[in-house]
């Protein structure tokens, strides 16, 4: 049942957000905004924020946000519709029977389209592989030491030699050549179409919620590339699922282990670990670790023992942290993952190493210390200097002390002399955890300015403002527009923003009305809670605003004059840019 956008206003108006929050999560007004203890994890101190002029809500410590809407989708576990329901209820609003508008209507038919389609198609690949012309990728999952029951649990299948045979199979089902085009499924070229996947054993890839979105393609031997994906599409997007998933979140355990590739995972589920997932062929992203979250507290990362394998991990680390997920890493040496590990060493043997995975940040300091020389006093004390910074970064005394223990046990320097240096450190300033860093940036726009921040940080900023204060909109626009914006949500956003100002009103709480159906308006509610907006002294807010607004103009002409190929267009776009770099300074006053 889907309500028109009409209603759904005028629910989301009759139900402000800090009195449907406020019956759940105490909330305290602080400044503009509300705060209280985040109700979708573990805190102490409050960094959930409502803003009742955005009519949002944001966690500056797990990144959980959205609208009145969104909070009761995910506090009780309902649909978009269940929760509409819930809300017109308590207004007293009477809901009408059924109404599609035409756009939902579409996106919902061209998703169910798809997903119908890459169901037939693995059902195809299935019976390829049941089929004598199957024999080659039976003989190699065989050879793999898949057992049967795995290959029809993960839906194992086959893409045969003939580099045509799902397209005629699809085609004779019915589908479009529009909608085949956007499967990824098939490849549309002047000479004909032809299958993205041939001469492959065929891993479907599965939601949550076992429905089939891409395939994963392995060849049988060796040959390039080992593995061809799915490309990302309507139905696909590889930084929210995990190879899996499905069947995993039925598990007990209290973890999940987590590794690196389809074929691991699988003879991990045949050994009896069903708590098993793997990211996509992709790096772990928040998302993920917010997926993650919603089943499990803790995670046990198994990746390759490798080089590769380790930076791997030690990027993964910081991101799932982040979103309050508790973390061990798995050591497998001499194998070098769990599909090798377990057919060598078998299952029980494997247990012993998730009892003993090591606690994730005494495994990057041993990384660490890779970098240094004890041979030289030197390159020794910089490791301390740098371990003692980093304990030091802990907000809990107690948990200090314990990592101080275990690296002066571990590393042979002497726990008085780490823990007098851990406090010299701790009295520079005040410590804070990643979290709090952002919503309490340091004093100045210095962290705006950094890379690693910027882009993102900068439309975030421009959002943010411009919805707070639309005044501000008349003289912002004279210079950017939303398709400045870098491209994915931010420029979708921008365009629905910079529209509702031309017509008068932001109204953020509206903007997330659009993901919802695709489950991005948690990486769309961040982008309308900017820390520094709220932090930062009113001069430096100006400052960071003015450089903000310039960044994203630049950096979208700069995105320009990269593929320009016409001269007059390029001269143009040169001259912009000379503009811009010569802008008065007051332009925003
Ligand atoms: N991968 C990929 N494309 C490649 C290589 C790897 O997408 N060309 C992804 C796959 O998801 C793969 C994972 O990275 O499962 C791990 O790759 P790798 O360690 O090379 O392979 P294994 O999982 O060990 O695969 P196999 O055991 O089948 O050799
Ligand atoms: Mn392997």
């Amino acid at each position: 049942m889907y309500y028109s956008d009409e209603i759904i206003e005028q629910v989301r108006a009759a139900n402000p957000v800090v009195d449907v929050i406020g019956q759940y999560v105490q909330l305290q007004k602080k400044g503009a905004n509300y705060f209280g203890l985040c109700p979708f994890h573990n805190e102490k101190s409050p960094s959930f924020s409502v803003s009742p002029s955005k009519q949002m809500y944001y966690c500056f410590g797990c990144g959980a946000g959205g609208n009145v809407l969104t909070f009761i989708m995910e506090y009780e576990n309902y649909t978009f519709q269940e929760a509409v329901k819930t809300l017109a209820d308590r207004a007293g609003i009477a809901l009408p029977e059924e109404e599609y508008t035409p756009e939902r209507q579409k996106e919902k038919d061209l998703r169910t389209q798809l997903m119908t389609m890459h169901k037939d198609a693995a059902v195809f690949y299935v019976h390829s592989l049941k089929r004598p012309e199957g024999a080659p990728g039976l003989a190699y999952l065989r050879k793999r030491g898949i057992s049967d029951e795995m290959i029809r649990s993960f839906g194992l299948g086959y893409a045969g030699s003939r580099p045509d045979t799902l397209y005629r199979y699809l085609k004779q089902k019915g589908y479009s050549d529009e909608i085949l085009r956007e499967s990824g499924l098939v490849t549309f070229r002047e000479k004909g179409v032809t299958d993205k996947f041939w001469n492959r054993v065929m891993f479907p890839i599965m939601d949550a919620n076992s429905r089939v979105i891409g395939f994963g393609g392995r060849v049988m031997g060796s040959g390039e590339p080992k593995y061809l994906n799915s490309p990302e599409t309507r139905i696909f997007d590889k930084s929210r699922n995990l190879y899996g998933l499905n069947a995993a979140r039925r598990s007990r355990e209290k973890y999940m282990l987590v590794c690196e590739g389809y074929m691991d995972v699988i003879t991990l589920h045949q050994y009896g670990f069903t708590n098993a997932v793997a990211s996509l062929g992709t790096a772990f992203t928040s998302q993920h670790g917010m997926l993650l979250k919603r089943y499990t507290d803790e995670v046990i990362l198994t990746f390759d023992s490798d080089d590769a394998g380790q930076k791997a991990a030690i990027r993964a680390i910081p991101v799932l942290k982040e979103a309050g997920l508790k973390i061990r890493v798995l050591n497998m040496s001499p194998h070098k993952d769990p599909d090798e590990f377990l057919r060598a060493l078998g299952p029980e043997e494997y247990r012993k190493r998730i009892e003993k995975a090591e606690n994730s940040f005494l495994f990057e300091i041993r990384v660490l210390k890779k970098d240094y020389d004890f041979s030289d006093p030197e390159d020794k004390a910089a490791f301390f200097n740098e371990t003692a910074r980093r304990i030091a970064g802990f907000s809990n005394e107690i948990e200090r002390n314990t990592y101080a223990e275990a690296v002066s046990s571990l590393y042979g320097i002497s726990y008085n002399v780490l823990k007098e240096q851990i406090s010299i450190i701790g009295n520079q300033g005040p410590l804070r955890t990643a979290a709090e860093e952002n919503t309490r940036p340091k004093s100045s726009v210095k962290k705006l300015r950094s890379a690693e921040y910027g882009l993102k940080e900068a439309e975030k900023l421009i959002l943010t403002d411009i919805c707070t204060d639309p005044a501000l909109f008349a003289k912002i626009s004279k210079i950017l527009a939303s398709d400045d914006f870098s491209e994915g949500l931010g420029r979708e956003t921008a365009d629905i923003v910079f529209k509702q100002l031309e017509a008068g009103k932001p109204d953020p709480a509206k903007v997330l009305d659009h993901f919802i159906d695709t489950d991005q308006y948690r990486e769309v509610s961040e982008l309308f809670a900017s820390s520094y907006a709220d932090t930062l002294s009113e001069e430096e807010h100006a400052q960071a605003l003015k450089e903000a607004v310039l960044r994203v103009r630049n950096q979208s002409l700069d995105r320009k004059i990269n593929v320009c190929t016409d001269p007059n267009e390029l001269m143009e776009l040169l001259r912009e840019k000379k503009e811009l770099a010569d802008i008065r300074p007051d332009f925003l006053s």
